[in-house]
């Protein structure tokens, strides 16, 4: 729980106190606080340079059993996700010792420096997202997450912070959902299960929720999807969540990936790292989390989520190399490599989104290519999008968020890659350069003239590495991203 206290912090009962200190300018006008920043001026190890850090233990003068400062270098240089980060160390720190309590002290704004609304949000965001462990699998080391970070202003912001605290609780809770989604092992995420756990998260929330099994799919022609699914035991589905507020203004469809493991099928992958192909459903977690999140803060417009849910593995009924599948669309495609399966999932929900929604907005977000890792790295994401406009609003959500998306061309004449000798184009590019923009046209072909952006996640979805507000696992990336691209549509 984000809550706010106001008052001198003197007398405020608490195990840990942070302070966000900057090598240059004084960021509090409290006298109590410019005291114990004083106190820790006194140590030279500690100049308030990013990433500087000191605890003052039992400090003279007021209750709280702890202060870290933390260095957040020069006040014009000051950003929000040096703030997320501050309070997600914190917060880290009050739980590696076991605290109960944690009051961050939201800074005064300076010249140059986000405004104080903009730095709280990002305090609690950091706060909220590092206040998590995924322990489900662990008998001994349950973690107990703080019940209670506390943020600390005038009294005259109390009411403004405490419904940002509010909207921001909201967020970070769907961010935890979709790492927990993410970082599930793929026994326990197979295709019907994980559709069920989604109707179940949604269910508790104002939309609607159906499910789409494989009959289903048949009818509607769905046969990309079907191929897929054909070498696993768990069927195809397709999961729809739909927000529909009293008035709305535009209509959204989102599309997420959800291939809850990617073995490769008969184009088996090799085995360093395959584990972590349980992310392969990162997409369809993090539209999930958004539909789930936007249900409880409102939203002006319709948004549907569509998460088609298949298991790439190969086996005796698997889809093989050169088969030609006929898409929902009706163009066929030859499949030149059956690792090449999240495109062919979201032909069928892409085609699906269009055709029956008439939407103003398309935007997919998918787990879809290595070649995107190698190119933007595995923090940043790529986005794709004919129409620019739209390319750069969802660059600049990535931007506020620090979800970084990064705008990746399209060209038209890359297209002859795709061509296929016997079908109408081939799932794969005739060689492996450029692998990230040949998935994005392919897709480009399903989404028939709507207003669409692509975002390829293959690279943030998942982390290897502890970080200041995020375990190793599943990192919920995309949540915090589509919420903002939605409210900025
Ligand atoms: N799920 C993978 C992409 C991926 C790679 C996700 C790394 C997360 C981390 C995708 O289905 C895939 O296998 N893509 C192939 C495409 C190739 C066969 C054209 C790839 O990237 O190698
Ligand atoms: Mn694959
Ligand atoms: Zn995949």
């Amino acid at each position: 729980m984000l809550t706010i206290r106001w008052g001198d912090p003197k007398g405020i009962k608490t195990d840990l106190i942070l302070l966000v200190v900057c090598e240059d300018k004084a960021f509090y006008g409290n006298s109590t606080i410019k005291a114990l920043i004083e106190q820790g001026s006194l140590y030279p190890e500690f100049a308030g340079k990013s990433g500087d850090e000191l605890t003052l233990y039992s400090p003279g003068g007021i209750k709280a059993k702890r202060v870290m400062l933390a260095g957040a270098g020069k006040a014009s240089e000051l950003d929000c996700e040096k703030l997320r980060r501050v309070a997600g160390k914190a917060v880290n720190k009050a739980l590696n010792a076991d605290l109960a309590g944690l009051l961050i002290c939201i800074p005064e704004p300076a010249p140059g420096c986000p405004d104080r609304a903009q730095m709280a949000e990002a305090l609690m965001e950091g706060a909220a997202l590092s206040n998590y462990r995924f322990d489900y699998y662990k008998k001994d080391e349950k973690h107990k997450p703080l019940k209670n970070i506390a943020f600390h202003s005038d009294k005259k912001f109390a009411g403004t912070l405490a419904s940002l605290a509010e909207k921001t609780e909201i967020v970070c809770k769907g961010t935890h959902m979709a790492r927990n989604w993410v970082s599930m092992p793929p026994n326990d995420k197979r295709p019907s299960r994980f559709a069920r756990s989604i109707v179940k998260a949604a269910g508790k929330h104002p939309m609607e929720a159906v499910v789409l099994d494989s009959g289903d799919l048949r009818k509607n022609k769905m046969k990309a999807m079907l191929a897929v699914a054909s070498g696993s035991s768990s069927r195809a589905q397709m999961v729809i969540l739909d927000y529909k507020p009293q008035s709305r203004d535009k209509t959204v469809v989102l599309v997420g990936k959800g291939v809850t493991f990617d073995s490769g099928g008969i184009n088996i992958k090799s085995s360093a790292g395959l584990e972590t192909m349980k992310q392969d459903m990162a997409g369809a977690a993090a539209v999930a989390a958004c539909l789930v999140t936007l249900a409880q803060t409102g939203c002006p417009h319709r948004v549907v989520g569509l998460m088609p849910l298949v298991e790439n593995m190969p086996s005796g009924s698997a889809y093989r190399p050169g088969d030609i599948v006929k898409t929902a669309s009706g163009k066929t495609v030859e499949i030149g490599n059956t690792d090449a399966e999240g495109r062919m999932i979201l032909a069928d929900a892409l085609h699906y989104a269009v055709s029956q929604y008439a939407p103003d907005v398309v935007i997919d977000m998918a787990t879809l290519t290595g070649a995107c890792v190698v190119a933007l790295g595995e923090k940043i994401a790529g986005v794709f999008s004919p129409d620019q406009a739209l390319a750069e609003t969802v660059a600049a959500s990535g931007r506020r968020t620090h979800e970084r998306c990064w705008s990746m061309p399209m060209p038209e004449d890359y297209k002859e890659g795709l061509k296929s000798d016997f079908a109408d184009m081939r799932n794969v590019g005739k060689n492996r350069y450029g692998g990230a923009i040949a998935a994005a046209l392919f897709l480009s072909e399903f989404a028939a003239g709507t207003r669409w952006a692509h975002i390829d996640i293959a690279g943030p979805a998942y982390a290897g590495n502890d970080s200041d507000y995020c375990r190793p696992g599943g990192t919920g990336f995309g949540v915090r991203l589509l919420v903002d691209v939605i409210k900025n549509l």
